[in-house]
């Protein structure tokens, strides 16, 4: 039986004072804190180094050795918190309710075992079918779904015979066989070329939106979370710095590394020597990060009150921002020479 779940009946996932951290106690990821809804899509946005991987394989109980997560994870329909539960616990909920696509399809692959018998397997494992025939066929129904052009014969085929986008079509067909509530993304078109890319995102969203399933794609390409999801947070330093629906936050951010991130990401703001936008200075290394406000050292707004750590202003973990002197309302959109250096533009 199970047991009911403290998340209201909407939220699919509940994550609360989430940290990482090393064997020695240094914080990776600090206080995370969010909730997913039914069926919503959300954006993890931003730089290399934030914890946004962390933050992700935290939640689903696959940090790397070493690292170790504290706080609070729940998924509605599980009767179990998610953090500390052993791995029995952890690999059932990943393979009916959590499912995830990472970057890389090869690692989520088995090299030499058919692409059907895979999908099969995990439709066995969980007994989402009843037998290895019917097993099969809802394989080879999955692969037409996400747009291999001979399912029947993809699935009799071995990963090396299909190029990356294929692969990842094969990975995304074997995370939605149990129909998750919740899928997780991690950079899952970063490696692929930019039409292979719009296609396997396209597969992504229909196929959560065909299930009712709730998104969390993570990614550094702010035009992605534009395209595919509702809702955004922002994350620097380990920290969610600021959340809220997409739009609202790409056009009106309040965050001053928001306003960085979306003015580093416009090809088109060139300054008069022809230089693009990039946020001043680089990510620190884990650990590293200022105390207070993480982006202390690289913000052009900072002053002294900014070496205490700003409150969270909104109306709730998943619409606010942690920022002292948070870029004024109707400021009208982002100006590059806010928060930005400019380096020499790409040409050709
Ligand atoms: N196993 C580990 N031990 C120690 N530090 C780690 C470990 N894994 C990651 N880190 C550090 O934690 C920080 C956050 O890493 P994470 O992989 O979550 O970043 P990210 O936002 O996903 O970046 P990217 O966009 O490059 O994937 C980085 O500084 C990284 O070097
Ligand atoms: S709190 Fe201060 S340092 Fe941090 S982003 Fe806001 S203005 Fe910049
Ligand atoms: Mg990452």
């Amino acid at each position: 039986m199970t047991a009911a779940v403290d998340t209201p009946p909407d939220d699919v996932l509940r994550v609360d004072g989430l940290d990482v951290s090393t064997a020695d106690g240094r914080p990776l990821v600090k206080d995370v804190g969010f909730t997913i809804r039914a069926g919503e899509r959300v954006g993890l946005i931003g730089e290399s180094g934030s914890g946004k991987s962390l933050t992700s394989l935290g939640i689903m109980g696959l940090l790397p050795e070493g690292l170790r997560a504290t706080g609070s994870v729940r998924l509605a329909g599980v009767d179990h918190e998610l953090i500390g539960a052993d791995e029995k616990r952890l690999s059932r909920v990943r393979g009916n309710d959590l499912a995830m696509v990472f970057q890389e399809p090869m690692t989520a692959l088995n090299p030499t075992m058919r692409i059907g018998r895979q999908i099969a397997e995990v439709l066995l494992v969980h007994r989402a079918r009843p037998d290895r025939a019917s097993a099969h066929a809802a394989a080879v129904e999955l692969l037409d779904q996400v747009g291999l052009p001979d399912p029947a014969a993809a699935a009799r085929a071995y990963p090396h015979q299909f190029s990356g986008g294929q692969r990842q079509r094969v990975v995304l067909a074997i995370a939605l066989a149990n129909d998750p509530a919740l899928l997780v993304c991690d950079e899952p078109t970063t490696a692929l070329d930019v039409t292979v890319q719009a296609r396997v995102l396209d597969l992504i969203v229909r196929g959560v939106a065909d299930r009712g399933a709730a998104l969390l794609f993570i990614t550094h390409d702010l035009a992605v979370v534009a395209t595919a999801c509702e809702r955004v947070m922002v994350m620097y330093g380990g920290r969610i710095v600021e959340s809220g629906p997409v739009r609202e936050v790409f056009t009106r951010p309040r965050h001053r590394y928001t306003q960085g991130l979306i003015a580093a990401s416009d090809l088109t703001a060139v300054d008069d020597r022809g230089r693009l936008a990039t946020i001043a200075g680089s990510v620190p290394a884990a650990g590293d990060f200022p105390e207070g406000c993480v982006f202390r050292n690289r913000c052009a707004k900072a002053t002294d009150l900014c070496a205490t750590r700003p409150a969270w202003t909104g109306t709730g973990p998943d619409a606010g921002y942690a920022c002292f002197h948070p870029v004024p309302r109707g400021h009208g959109g982002v100006r590059a020479a806010d928060t930005t250096d400019h380096q020499e533009a790409r040409r050709g």
